[in-house]
């Protein structure tokens, strides 16, 4: 049944033959094995779902359901893409993130599942604390963290910037969404600029972010499905990947409270330059780490 050229089996496999979503389900999923797609099952899901208008539980109750021609049409094209690694999330235009589903293109960073224990993280500090809370989200893409920090604690209010008005609009859609407009502000600027130094001078108490990190040799060698498709000013944070930690941790004094805590996602190798940083500004009494399920460094913590 499988053939390794997506061009020729389904169009004329899937114009004579009767496919359900069960054998499309198994076919496609055998066939982003063979082409090392990342989750195979799971992208052929989500494909499945985005065409067929399903949630991924209705591809099991109707797995017998017969897939039409112009679904099959729509499918293939996006099947072959998938194929040559664009990354799934921006086929459908949607992700997952912290429960939440988000709206995704090509101008935000597809946020990652590490991305999750940052959030977690910050939500954890904020319900240690009474009365409202102010959030600053540096570097926020699609606005993810804004979002479910928003979503998971009433009491914050978050402020959240980014240098790009493409990924801002992909932001408020995301915001708006969810119902969280009235917590959440975003603004246009690189880093703490557009927030206004008199007026925000130590109002937060959780600084959040997870900036570009990734380093020039690093950058070279990501996988093309990141490489050749996710933005280069999303990952890349000059020779050694500090670039921004740099000018975070340079800048944070002015707009942190003084019991307030600054929460960074960094690489897994990252760790100890990141926690040099973070002591050489002298302003926090702790400094940590926290590992993500892979068990690597993944958030860098730092209390005032
Ligand atoms: C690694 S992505 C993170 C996006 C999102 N917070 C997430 O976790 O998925 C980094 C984001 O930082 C933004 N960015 C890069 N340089 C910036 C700067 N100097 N000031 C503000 N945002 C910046 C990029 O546009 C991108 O959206």
């Amino acid at each position: 049944m499988c053939n390794d050229n997506i061009h020729l089996l389904p169009k004329t496999r899937l114009l004579n033959e009767i496919w359900t979503i069960q054998r499309l389900l198994n076919w496609i999923t055998e066939y982003f094995t063979k082409k090392g797609v990342d989750s195979p099952r799971l992208s052929a899901e989500l494909l499945l779902c985005d065409v067929l208008k399903l949630e991924r539980i209705q591809l099991y109750t109707f797995f017998d359901r017969i897939v039409q021609k112009p679904q099959l049409d729509a499918l293939r094209a996006l099947v072959q893409r998938a194929g040559e690694h664009e990354p799934v999330a921006y086929l459908v235009g949607r992700c997952e993130f912290y429960s939440l589903s988000l709206a995704i293109t090509r101008d935000c960073l597809i946020p990652r599942p590490e991305t999750e224990l940052l959030v977690e993280q910050a939500i954890h500090f904020l319900r240690t604390r009474s009365g409202p809370q102010a959030v600053l989200d540096l570097c926020t893409g699609s606005g993810c963290i804004a979002a479910a920090v928003a979503k998971n604690v009433p009491d914050a209010r978050v402020t959240a910037t980014d240098v790009c008005e493409a990924a801002l609009s992909v932001a408020a859609k995301n915001i708006q969404t969810h119902g969280l407009s009235e917590r959440v502000q975003l603004l246009c600027g690189d880093l703490f600029d557009p927030v206004i130094k008199g007026l925000d001078a130590l109002a937060f108490d959780l600084i959040v972010s997870n900036p570009p990190y990734v380093s020039e040799t690093e950058y070279a060698q990501l996988e093309k499905n990141v490489k050749d498709y996710e933005p280069k000013h999303a990952l890349l944070a000059g020779t050694d990947g500090l670039d921004v930690f740099r000018r975070i941790t340079a800048q944070v004094d002015e707009f942190l409270k003084p019991d307030g805590a600054l929460m960074l996602e960094i690489g897994y190798t990252q760790g100890k330059a990141v926690c040099e940083l973070l002591e050489q500004a002298g302003l926090f009494k702790d400094i940590h780490l926290k590992k993500d399920l892979a068990g690597h460094d993944r958030v860098a913590i730092a209390l005032r």
